[in-house]
């Protein structure tokens, strides 16, 4: 493994409040997948003990020695021939986004279960923040007067008729509270997002009919300065999303150019022929009857058959590649999120070098850690962000990793899984973010974390065009693991160019 590595996981224990022992360190680096592990320690450590030690490794080794004998065959971690994902040393699964089905029960209860898991997953990482002074539950702070700090999940936001100040209203496991912004105040720089978890620095007057007034406001956020991980050889990634195989726009010839360049057979083999992973960011296919009258725009109006022709598709790519595949809203999953991977009998027909992860989910290649999103999130998060477009997904890319989480609105266009724990929160901290769905392509960076929207590989479909949406189609992201430096390979034209990034 990478020495990339260990700097992980010291910043993610710091990051969850936890001191790792040397000893414990060493251990979790022996390990076959050290951010897998120290995970499953962070979750079962007691909350008010800062320590990691030996023992504590031992003891989540030994739950997931045992866990695993007990659920073979591991479906996630391994791919459709069945290889365990160990047989690749260099690709490790870190988390997966979703944990099972949702437990049976009335939904009502499974979604108030589920906010509570954000809301304690996301305070864990605002808790001892040094500009939260004075830290209080809401129920706490009756009677406080002076300075003090909440945690609470966004309910509502609301703008006062006649002054034009903001009404936030902010839930915690005691209560809830309406806090006051100020018109102009600094804390509205970043608009509130809701359903997103934040903590406010309050100042509490005497005259109890006046509302907290907000100083200043902290979001999870990530590290403005970070230990990375970073491969320690050359090695490349190429990150795709959104072939939509099966559909009458699927740009065939755009896909040959691609396989061309991959097989180091147009300009430039040698950096091709260094590229070792490929990621998909999901819509690996079509699908049948995501929209209507969808039926228009197939090419292959028989799902499975769609995943054969994936398979034919993901064949034309060089077998060195080691694929990683998650599922989007046009794949045939449930399509609430977090997604499951694709099911072994749709998956069948792959070639044995893709591995299919959930969505979202997280995973090391040769040290560096990326996270996949197919990006459903998206279409809530631009219509409620002012000045949020669908031309410029970093920009949202960027407000999802302010707020660690990758579709927090509740009830709108992203169907959630009333899951156990929240598997849309962004935790660890990747290297790379890679999401697709919009159909553009977007490459930036967000203090260390490289941003990619992974465009697509259909044109404009009738659908698109009633919307309005103008695709920029066959561009892919050429990621060096050793650096985060990044070309854009372009096939638009059929003819493989190359350029370097703006990022
Ligand atoms: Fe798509
Ligand atoms: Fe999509």
């Amino acid at each position: 493994m990478a020495s990339g590595l260990r700097e992980h996981l010291v910043a993610y224990f710091e990051e969850h409040h936890k001191l790792v022992e040397a000893g414990a360190l060493r251990l979790l680096l022996d390990f076959p997948q050290p951010l897998v592990l120290s995970r499953d320690v962070v979750e079962r450590a007691e909350e008010d003990s800062p320590f990691v030690t030996e023992a504590m490794v031992r003891t989540a080794i030994e739950e997931r020695t045992v866990s695993r004998a007990a659920r073979r065959p591991v479906p996630t971690s391994s791919g459709p021939a069945g290889a365990p994902a160990e047989a690749l040393p260099d690709f490790a699964v870190v988390r997966e986004g979703f944990a099972g089905p949702p437990p049976a029960g009335p939904p009502l209860a499974g979604y108030s279960r589920l906010f509570g898991a954000r809301f304690r997953d996301l305070s864990r990482l605002l808790r001892g923040r040094s500009t939260l002074v004075n830290p209080r539950s809401i129920r706490d702070l009756r009677g406080a007067e002076g300075t003090a700090s909440v945690l609470g999940m966004v309910r509502q936001v609301r703008e006062t008729s006649v002054s034009h100040h903001t009404i936030v209203t902010l839930d915690d496991e005691t209560a809830s509270l309406d806090v006051l912004v100020l018109k102009g105040s600094p804390a509205l720089k970043v608009p509130f997002v809701l359903d997103e978890v934040v903590g406010v620095k309050l100042r509490l007057g005497r005259d109890r009919d006046r509302l907290p007034l907000v100083q200043s406001i902290e979001r999870p956020d990530v590290a403005v300065t970070r230990n990375v991980g970073r491969s320690d050889r050359t090695r490349r990634a190429i990150l795709l999303s959104d072939l939509h195989v099966g559909s009458r726009a699927f740009l065939a010839e755009e896909w040959s150019c691609l396989a061309e360049f991959l097989a180091g057979r147009g300009q430039n083999p040698e950096l091709a022929r260094s590229i070792d992973f490929a990621v998909i960011a999901g819509d690996l296919v079509d699908g049948i009857g995501i929209y209507p009258r969808q039926e228009r725009d197939v090419a292959i109006s028989d799902v499975v058959e769609q995943y054969a022709e994936l398979g034919r598709r993901l064949r034309e790519l060089p077998e060195r590649l080691t694929i990683v595949a998650v599922p989007g809203n046009h794949d045939a999953v449930s399509p609430a999120e977090p997604q499951p991977p694709l099911p072994p009998n749709l998956a069948k027909p792959l070639p044995p070098n893709v591995r299919l992860l959930a969505n979202p989910s997280t995973f090391s290649l040769g040290g560096v850690v990326v996270a996949a999103y197919h990006g459903r999130g998206f279409d809530d998060l631009i219509p409620a962000i002012p000045n949020a477009s669908y031309s410029r997904p970093t920009e949202v890319m960027r407000r999802m990793l302010q707020m660690r989480h990758l579709a927090p609105i509740y009830g709108n266009r992203t169907p959630l899984a009333p899951a156990v724990r929240d598997g849309l929160i962004i935790d660890p901290v990747p290297d790379i973010f890679v999401t697709g769905h919009l159909h553009t392509y977007g490459v930036d960076r967000y203090r260390d974390v490289l941003l990619v929207n992974a465009s697509t590989w259909q044109g404009e479909t009738q659908y698109q065009r009633m919307r309005n949406i103008t695709p920029a189609p066959c561009r892919a992201a050429i990621v060096d693991l050793r650096s985060l430096e990044t070309l854009t390979l372009d096939c638009s034209s059929r003819r493989a160019a190359l350029s370097g990034s703006a990022a």
